[in-house]
């Protein structure tokens, strides 16, 4: 049984693999590989893109998916993550998918051993297939190599699960990460470190542009987010007409993260990012249930 918490989970070679079925499934929607399978996704932390892009997967590949809202189930009457997961287990679906606000739930929930487990999004530890999806639309956009290429990473690093998959990730396929952050926003790391944006624009191939994730925030941190954008936006007037590639795995707060105009910009893939999701985690969905 395969699970994936972290991309740590995965080989090289699965990696490669997940990355050409991608592609393939994007120059051409495949038969049904998944008729007769069913998976069920508890999320108990809002979702818009990863939700639906697993459900827009599953279905492309004609498997069945039953959604448990969390804030709606027995959880509310106090049963534990574990007893609702082996509930859950106990109808035989072929994969649970879930989202949690703990780093640990979903290794936890893969240790018990019922049902191939997928993160979705873990605390600020882990989002391992959105690290895929990026890594896909970079591949993409530099055709097929990666290696040597230089990320910026800019915005609430600490806070981000997909900072922390990306770097991860990243570093492993052999890409330059530089963090790009004012102090209340930089975790402890010994990547190379800038307050400013400035520093990095002659320096990155790509920008991915993080939220400040309000909702991780014990007390506000800043008091006033126009003042934050002044120095970390991208915008159009920052990048002028160096070819750097804008990547962001929303949901973006426009001119915070990124401008409106730099958003309609074609170095702007974040809708290609989302587009990419769905064929990844088609990927991802046939290599856990199907080839493992
Ligand atoms: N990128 C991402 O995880 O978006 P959602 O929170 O909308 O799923």
């Amino acid at each position: 049984m395969q699970h994936l918490v972290d991309t740590a989970d995965l080989s090289d070679a699965q990696i490669a693999q997940l990355l050409h079925d991608t592609r393939t499934f994007k120059a051409q929607r495949p038969s049904q590989l998944l008729r007769d399978r069913l998976l069920i996704t508890l999320f108990f932390e809002a979702s818009t893109r990863t939700r639906s892009s697993f459900e827009v997967a599953a279905k492309r590949l004609g498997a069945a998916v039953v959604h448990l809202d969390p804030s709606r189930s027995s959880a509310k009457k106090g049963e534990s993550l574990e007893d609702t997961f082996a509930n859950l287990c106990a109808m035989d679906p072929d994969g649970v998918i879930i989202r949690h606000e703990e780093n640990d739930a979903p290794r936890q929930l893969a240790d018990m051993q019922m049902t191939s487990v997928i993160n979705a999004g873990a605390g600020n530890y882990a989002h391992p297939t959105q690290a895929l999806l990026d890594l896909f639309t970079m591949m993409e956009h530099f055709e097929g190599d990666v290696e040597g290429k230089t990320i910026a990473i800019v915005g609430d690093i600490v806070s981000s699960r997909v900072a922390s998959s990306g770097i991860r990730l990243l570093q492993r396929m052999g890409m330059n990460v530089l963090l790009v952050a004012p102090a209340p926003f930089m975790p402890q790391s010994d990547l190379p470190q800038y307050a400013h944006l400035d520093d990095i624009l002659d320096k990155a191939d790509v920008i991915m542009s993080l939220r400040a994730q309000l909702e991780r925030h014990a007390s506000p941190i800043f008091d006033d987010y126009a003042e934050y954008a002044r120095h970390y936006c991208i915008t159009k007037e920052l990048l002028g007409d160096r070819d750097i590639l804008i990547l962001h795995p929303g949901p973006v707060m426009r001119n915070i993260d990124i401008s409106d105009e730099m958003l309609e910009d074609p170095r702007c893939k974040v809708l290609t990012q989302v587009k990419n999701g769905v064929y990844m985690r088609m990927a991802i969905l046939k290599l856990l249930l199907l080839d493992s």
